[in-house]
């Protein structure tokens, strides 16, 4: 079974449409694209960390079919300001696919419908020409909402700050090619530092777990060389920190791989496990 039907159920929609694929990634745009679009939006709306919450349905029209998926919450925006409410509170940062801050629940998927897409890199040519649109923010005890579509991601810099890092005295740059790094190393330090630490992957699983995410920064640099000298403490100081901000367990879904838009892999997270077993065996015995 592929690891993204759950998905897979959600977008079957688009698919029937003869314009899918098995990866829910359009193969062609819809045959009745009209230059310029328009969309109900619902919404989810949120005045602050203490507040209920609620779905509010907008009107978004005036979309151009080229427009991101950011730059359509954008439109929208400055349409409810024309009228005089509120905007929608939304994260962004670069809108390169880069940051991570985008982080939005696109009809029940983090990220949306197109795979190993942020949702900064979604475009409005993906969807129908009025289609209903449901926008959630992630939604996972360690990352509470702020406000509205927009919630706080700390607790993953409080895992980075427990052991994503190096800690040597390097002094200068040093030569790149002081440290000789073999190609299949290299690769697969490099594949681990795709992530972004956007949190879609906590968004997915059932579990609230944050176990890709942890996995792929611990991958990437206990792989290399220059992360061996602090492998184990490295690698038990951020499951801590994991534990404690209160994210759950993987519990093998693979939810995380599938909504995961650096195609981080769910290998990563057996590599943790081993270094994991491996440092604490090392605990007990000194
Ligand atoms: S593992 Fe993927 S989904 Fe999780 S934080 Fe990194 S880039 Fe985002
Ligand atoms: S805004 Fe930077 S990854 Fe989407």
């Amino acid at each position: 079974m592929n690891l993204k039907n759950s998905y897979l159920a959600k977008i079957s929609s688009f698919s029937k449409g003869g314009w899918g694929n098995a990866f829910g990634r359009p193969k062609a745009f819809p045959q009745n694209l009209t230059t310029i679009m328009e969309f109900e939006l619902k919404i989810w709306k949120q005045s602050g960390p203490e507040d209920e919450g609620r779905f509010v349905t907008y009107g978004a029209k005036g979309i151009s079919p080229d427009s991101s998926f950011l730059e359509m919450l954008d439109t929208l925006n400055e349409q409810l300001v024309e009228k005089g409410e509120e905007p929608v509170a939304f994260d962004h940062d670069c809108r390169e696919g880069i940051c991570g801050m985008c982080s939005l629940v696109i009809d029940g998927v983090p990220h949306g419908i197109s795979s190993q897409t942020t949702v900064c890199q979604l475009h409005m040519r993906h969807f129908k020409d009025k289609q209903t649109i449901t926008i959630e923010p992630w939604r996972a005890k360690p990352i509470p909402i702020i406000k509205d579509l927009v919630v706080d991601r700390s607790a993953f810099e409080k895992i980075m700050q427990a052991g994503g890092f190096i800690s040597v005295s390097t002094g200068c740059a040093p030569e790149a090619h002081a440290i000789p790094v073999p190609k299949d190393i290299a690769e697969k330090a490099m594949d681990a530092a795709a992530c972004i630490g956007c949190g879609a992957c906590v968004a997915a699983c059932p579990n609230a777990s944050a176990m890709l995410f942890v996995a792929a920064k611990v991958a990437h640099l206990n792989t290399l060389p220059q992360g061996q000298p602090e492998k184990d403490r490295r690698v038990l100081a951020m499951i801590k920190a994991m534990d404690e901000a209160g994210f759950g367990n993987c519990s093998n879904h693979g939810e995380c791989a599938a909504v995961c838009p650096k195609h981080i892999k769910l290998d990563v997270i057996a590599k943790l496990n081993r270094d994991y077993a491996l440092a604490l065996a090392k605990k007990i015995i000194e």
